[in-house]
């Protein structure tokens, strides 16, 4: 039997992560959202692809949750995207009433599934869904660090004329303007970057990656990014329903790991079967500790605010 993903959120990233899971066969999809008509329409569409594609999945669409049960995973990208001038933070509150009635629907139809939470402030949105579902830390994994670090390789790639596939490298942290580009462990080819690229060079492309999503909402004026969103997605799913291990910078509850606890925050992980399978410890630096800490703490600064902001 084919497995089974549920994307909550028909918008850009909800239905583009939808459409790539199709078009690869990897599993039946749900696409569900509150605007009537919207997933219905859009997983028709889809559907119709099919046949062109060589698609044999299905695809619905759907603004209850029925038609979601027993999904093996659920990605949530319900919420407000940000606008120009918008911080991720300034969507605090309106995604964090969103996510939670999302994921207490989600918990109640979907029991075993890993619940993979995509809607922006991400970190503390991964935390609220943790803390809704009741689920294990194990199943609730977030996505923002593999776009990241897309945004940091395709950078680099450009930079030094190579292909993106020569690039192996981590950001770390918070998905916000903290964001944490290790550059210590960071390679091309095997050769350190910071051997390849000089120093304030170096400086230059870590900020245009902590600024990328800005950048495309810059040029969008309405909405952000959505096409390297849900390919960081797809990767994930992946990575979940074959099993496959993978070490991949995803958003995990810590408790102890790089001397943080209880947060959620960008780290590598090895994700298969059931979600986080065990948190990668890396060498990191003093700076690239500090670094990391002071994300964390930006992270930790949303979580209160959640908290007494609880309705
Ligand atoms: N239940 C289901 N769907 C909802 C709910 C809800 N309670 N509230 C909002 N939605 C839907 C909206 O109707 C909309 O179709 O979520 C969708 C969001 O889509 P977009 O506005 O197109 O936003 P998108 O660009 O897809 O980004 C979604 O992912 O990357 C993050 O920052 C981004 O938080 C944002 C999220």
């Amino acid at each position: 039997m084919r497995s089974k993903v549920t994307v909550v959120g028909a918008g850009n990233v909800g239905a583009t992560a939808a459409q790539r899971i199709f078009d690869r066969g990897y599993a039946d999809v749900v696409l569900v959202d509150i605007v009537e008509g919207l997933p219905q329409g859009k997983a028709l569409d889809i559907q119709e692809s099919g046949p062109v594609l060589g698609s044999d999945a299905t695809i619905v669409g759907t603004n209850g949750y029925e038609e979601t049960a027993g999904s093996d995973i659920v990605v949530i990208t319900s919420g407000i995207a940000r606008r120009p001038g918008m911080s991720r933070d300034d969507l605090l509150l309106t995604n964090m009433r969103i996510v939670s009635s999302v994921v207490s629907e989600v918990a109640e139809h979907s029991p075993d599934c890993v619940i993979l939470p995509v809607t922006n402030p991400l970190d503390a949105m991964a935390q609220r869904a943790y803390q809704v579902s009741g689920f294990p830390k194990s199943r609730v994994v977030g996505m923002a660090g593999i776009l990241d670090t897309g945004r940091f390789r395709t950078f680099l790639a450009e930079e030094l004329s190579v292909s993106v596939n020569s690039i192996e490298a981590y950001v770390l942290g918070g998905h916000g303007d903290t964001m944490v580009p290790v550059v210590g462990s960071t390679t091309v080819g095997g050769i350190p970057v910071a051997n390849l690229i000089a120093a304030d060079r170096l400086e230059e492309i870590v900020q245009r990656t902590r600024d990328g999503g800005a950048e495309i909402v810059n040029y969008l004026k309405t909405g952000s990014a959505y096409y390297a969103p849900s390919a960081s997605i797809v990767q994930m799913v992946e990575a979940i329903l074959f099993d496959k291990n993978e070490i991949l910078p995803c958003t995990a509850l810590l408790q102890g790991e790089y001397g943080i606890n209880d947060l959620f925050v960008g780290v590598p992980v090895k994700l298969g079967n059931g979600g986080v399978v065990e948190v990668v410890e890396f060498d990191l630096n003093d700076d690239e500790m500090a670094a990391l800490k002071h994300s964390a703490d930006a992270v930790q600064e949303l979580v209160e605010v959640m908290a007494s902001n609880e309705s």
